[in-house]
């Protein structure tokens, strides 16, 4: 078996606090403003994991679906830009892969010798990805890594100077706000090295109930999943929030073009957190703020590529126009 994962450890880098220290910190800091506000990425626990695999599956979201299509139906568009046969595939936030699975499939029929490394924060997700190349890709080398996603670079970029295709499937930059999805962008072209390739999922803007429905499904797992999050403080930090406490509230901020997810405290109520010996009150109807979800023109996207260092190779968009994989190339000899 040639697949395997690692977690990177104080040895692997000069400087990395451990996930847990990270929680525990920006939890703090995010509780103790007026505005509170927890980052998204803490939703993928082992558990927010497999809940938001489950939210993947919902006829209500959309995004899996389209990207689905755009992978299967312009899987040889990708294949042809490979000009080098043989390259690290990078995935970035990878999840359970079940998309990535379309490529590595057409990248093994067209026989080239790719190394695929996917970074992803959740070790439940990564272990599940792991187990699953094994079984459908035995031939595929895999190199997981747990890590936030520039940690994982990192890494990347100490076992050489191979050519990258770089996948951010999943609109997962639009949890990011426009200023922070320059910067990650950016940060993304330095580790990379000139002439290779990212490709980019981003959620088009569209009719405004269809992303309501998305986001507030009829079964509730998208609110079990927001909900998750305050059960990661109480089983990690020892926290004492009572979820029957809280409700989850999704809404589409017109001004910003974000789907905005929040938890709404149902009563005046004080909580304790044992990791920072600290409490929290929460006033009636009062929220946290847990995601943002940015929705884009396609204007914005290419805006974002021009500004950071990249040129467009293709744009590939699903059936309806609701998503698209944009497929950008790093340039390395324009100055800025
Ligand atoms: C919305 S899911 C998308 C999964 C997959 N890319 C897809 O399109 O189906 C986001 C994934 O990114 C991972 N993730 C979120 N924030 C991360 C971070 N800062 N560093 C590394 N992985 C992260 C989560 O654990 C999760 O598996």
């Amino acid at each position: 078996m040639s697949a395997s994962y690692k977690i990177l450890s104080q040895k692997d880098l000069d400087e990395i606090s451990t996930e847990r220290k990270a929680f525990a910190r920006d939890v703090l800091i995010g509780l103790s403003e007026p505005r509170k506000w927890i980052p998204a990425r803490y939703h993928y626990d082992d558990d927010g994991s497999g809940l938001f695999q489950k939210i993947m599956e919902l006829p209500e979201y959309y995004p899996t679906n389209c990207e689905f299509e755009i992978l299967k139906s312009k899987k040889s568009e990708i294949g042809d830009l490979m000009e080098a046969h043989q390259f690290n595939l990078v995935e970035l936030g990878a999840g359970d892969g079940v998309k990535t699975s379309i490529l590595l499939d057409h990248f093994m029929e067209l026989g080239f010798e790719f190394q695929y490394v996917p970074i992803d924060i959740s070790e439940g997700a990564m272990q599940g990805l792991i187990d699953s190349i094994q079984k459908k890709f035995p031939d595929i080398k895999a190199t997981g890594i747990v890590a936030e996603y520039f940690d994982g670079l990192k890494w990347l970029g100490k076992i050489g100077q191979q050519k990258n295709l770089v996948l951010f499937l999943g609109s997962n930059l639009g949890n990011f706000s426009a200023a922070q999805a320059k910067v990650f962008i950016r940060t993304l072209w330095n580790t990379l090295n000139n002439n290779d390739l990212v490709l980019i999922g981003f959620d088009l803007k569209k009719d405004i109930d269809l992303m309501l429905k998305a986001y507030n499904d009829s079964q509730g797992v998208t609110s079990e999943f927001n909900l998750n999050l305050l059960e990661r403080i109480n089983n990690q930090l020892g926290g004492n929030f009572d979820i029957s406490k809280f409700r989850h509230y999704a809404t589409y901020d017109v001004f910003t073009g974000a789907m905005e997810s929040y938890l709404v405290s149902l009563e005046a109520q004080t909580v304790f957190i044992e990791e920072l010996s600290e409490t929290f009150d929460f006033k009636p109807w009062e929220p946290i703020h847990t995601e943002y979800s940015y929705k884009y023109l396609v204007s914005d996207i290419e805006k974002l590529a021009r500004d950071t260092g990249y040129t467009i190779e293709k744009h590939l968009f699903d059936s309806k126009k609701y998503f698209m994989d944009s497929i950008w190339r790093v340039q390395k000899t324009e100055s800025l």
